[in-house]
């Protein structure tokens, strides 16, 4: 038994081919992180090491102080996470204030956590908060018809919203909260960490223009099977847009009545 054997490691190693075979983690494109339960924290501290520095994270998140995260390495790519784990993904430690950050497991040739770090973990801190704990997993990929949407459609989260949801029936029952967008910003900090973390206060999708798309649920096939429906989403409205004329399509009245069925609240000020 090695600590890769582990479950909620074997998850994470699944959803990082998955995304890889969808095309979403074109070179080290992405990053995924899920925050541990005291039981995954028991079955894998024996593996632990204890010799690496702890390094500021760049901004407080105190609600996270003294969880325990496994991310992917920044620089890594999602194509050699299962053949390698130990040298592509790590287990840190935040500290007793939500401020720093150690890494007890993996990387084990060097190198750092997602340059995402400040987004996954300030994303994290606002979803513990509002799922009272049950929502563990941040997901960021480069879906190719997400991103090609933000250079077409105003950057708004109404149109976005209601745009994605009209493109598959099933839509607004995984998204009904709709989905929110930041503009282009510069990867890879607190600046966009924040507005990111801002918009997860509302919703579980929030896109990148021009990059791609986080998304954050309650465990790995939640969350996946989310970027999934979105970007499916966003294939079908290239489709149809580069087809013809649009004849009909999903009416407000029909969103009122998905609502109803699946005992979901849809976004009313996204509603006509
Ligand atoms: P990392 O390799 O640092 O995770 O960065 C990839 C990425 O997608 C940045 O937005
Ligand atoms: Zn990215």
């Amino acid at each position: 038994m090695t600590i890769t054997d582990l479950e909620f490691i074997q998850s994470f190693i699944r959803m990082a081919n998955d995304g890889f075979a969808l095309g979403w983690h074109e070179r080290n494109g992405g990053n995924l992180s899920y925050r541990m339960t005291s039981e995954d924290v028991v079955v894998a501290k024996p593996f632990f090491k204890d010799h690496h520095p702890s390094v500021p994270i760049g901004i407080a998140i105190p609600n996270l102080a003294g969880e325990y995260f496994l991310v992917t390495g920044s620089g890594k790519f999602f194509r050699n996470i299962s053949i390698a784990p130990e040298d592509n993904i790590c287990i840190i430690e935040i500290d007793g204030k939500g401020e720093n950050y150690r890494i007890v497991w993996g990387l084990k040739n060097g190198g750092t956590p997602t340059s995402e770090l400040p987004s996954h973990l300030l994303n994290h801190g606002v979803k513990k908060e509002s799922s009272h704990g049950g929502l563990r997993v941040i997901y960021h990929a480069h879906p190719t018809n997400i991103i090609a949407m933000t250079f077409l459609l105003p950057l708004d989260d109404r149109t976005f919203s209601r745009i994605l949801w009209t493109m598959a029936t099933e839509c607004p029952v995984v998204f009904p909260d709709g989905v929110g967008i930041v503009p282009w910003m510069v990867p890879g900090g607190r600046e966009i960490g924040i507005a990111t973390a801002e918009l997860m206060e509302k919703y579980n999708v929030a896109i990148w223009a021009h990059h791609g798309m986080f998304c954050a649920g309650i465990d790995f096939d939640t969350t996946f099977g989310l970027m999934h429906t979105v970007e499916k989403s966003a294939e079908i409205y290239f489709k149809v847009i580069s087809a013809g004329k649009v004849r009909q399509t999903i009416t407000d009245q029909n969103l009122r009545d998905l609502a109803k069925a699946f005992h979901v609240n849809l976004r009313e000020e996204f509603l006509d």
